[in-house]
C-alpha cells in the first residue's frame, strides 16, 4: 500500500485544557525550567535511537539531526532564563512520558515504532503548548521565540511519523498511531494541570 493512501491521525488528538494556559502565565519561570529539561531529554531520547538502531542509517541521520536541532533549543532556553535571571531547578521527572513509555511493546519492530510514535506525540503536545505560549507571552521576543519553536517541534513530529511510517507497513503504523494518540489523550487529562510542559 502507498504511504500516501494511508489515514495518519492529526496530532496531538485533543486541545489542552484550557485552564493550562492561566496556570502556565501565572508562573512561566516554573514552565521555562520544565522547558529546559524538556529540550534536553528530546536531545537525549533522539541519540539513545542511534545507539539502539545503528543499523539504520535513515533514521540515524534523522534523528542526530533532529538532536542537533534540540540541543539548540537548549541553548535558546538556557539563554531566555539567564535573561530573565532565573536559576533553573532540577528536573522533576515526567511522568506524562513514563505514563507514555509504559506504552511501548517489547518486540522490535513494534518497540522501534512505537518509540517514533511516542516520540511525535510528545512533540505534537509540545508543539501545541509551545504555540499556545507563543500567543499568551505578553514580550515580543519571548513570544516569538516559542512560537519559532512550537514550529520546529511541528516539524520534529512529521519526521518522527515519517519515520514510524517507513518501518511500515503503513497501515498498521497509521492504526497504532491513532491507539497512542488516544491513550496520550487519557494520559494528559488524568494528570493535574500544572506550571510544566505536559
Ligand atoms: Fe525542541
Ligand atoms: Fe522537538
Amino acid at each position: 500500500m502507498d504511504s500516501s493512501d494511508i489515514e495518519v491521525p492529526r496530532l496531538p488528538l485533543t486541545a489542552t485544557h484550557p485552564k493550562w494556559i492561566e496556570v502556565a502565565l501565572a508562573d512561566l519561570d516554573a514552565v521555562m525550567a520544565d522547558h529546559l529539561h524538556c529540550e534536553r531529554k528530546a536531545a537525549q531520547s533522539a541519540l539513545s535511537m542511534v545507539r539502539a538502531y545503528p543499523d539504520r542509517p535513515d533514521l540515524v541521520s534523522a534523528v542526530a539531526r533532529l538532536a542537533h536541532e534540540e540541543t539548540s533549543h537548549v541553548v535558546q532556553v538556557s539563554q531566555l532564563l539567564a535573561r530573565r535571571g532565573v536559576t533553573p531547578r532540577f528536573d522533576l521527572g515526567d511522568d506524562y512520558v513514563r505514563a507514555l513509555r509504559a506504552r511501548l511493546r517489547g518486540q522490535d519492530p513494534g518497540r522501534l515504532v512505537d518509540h517514533l510514535l511516542v516520540f511525535a506525540l510528545i512533540e505534537a503536545r509540545s508543539a501545541e503548548r509551545l504555540a499556545l505560549l507563543g500567543q499568551a507571552i505578553q514580550d515580543q521576543e519571548v513570544g516569538q521565540l516559542y512560537r519559532a519553536l512550537a514550529a520546529a517541534e511541528v516539524r520534529h513530529r512529521d519526521t518522527f511519523v515519517r519515520l514510524a511510517l517507513a518501518v511500515g507497513p503503513s497501515g498498521e503504523v497509521a492504526a497504532r498511531l491513532g491507539e497512542l494518540a488516544a491513550r496520550e489523550a487519557e494520559i494528559l487529562a488524568r494528570l493535574p494541570i500544572r506550571p510544566r510542559i505536559h
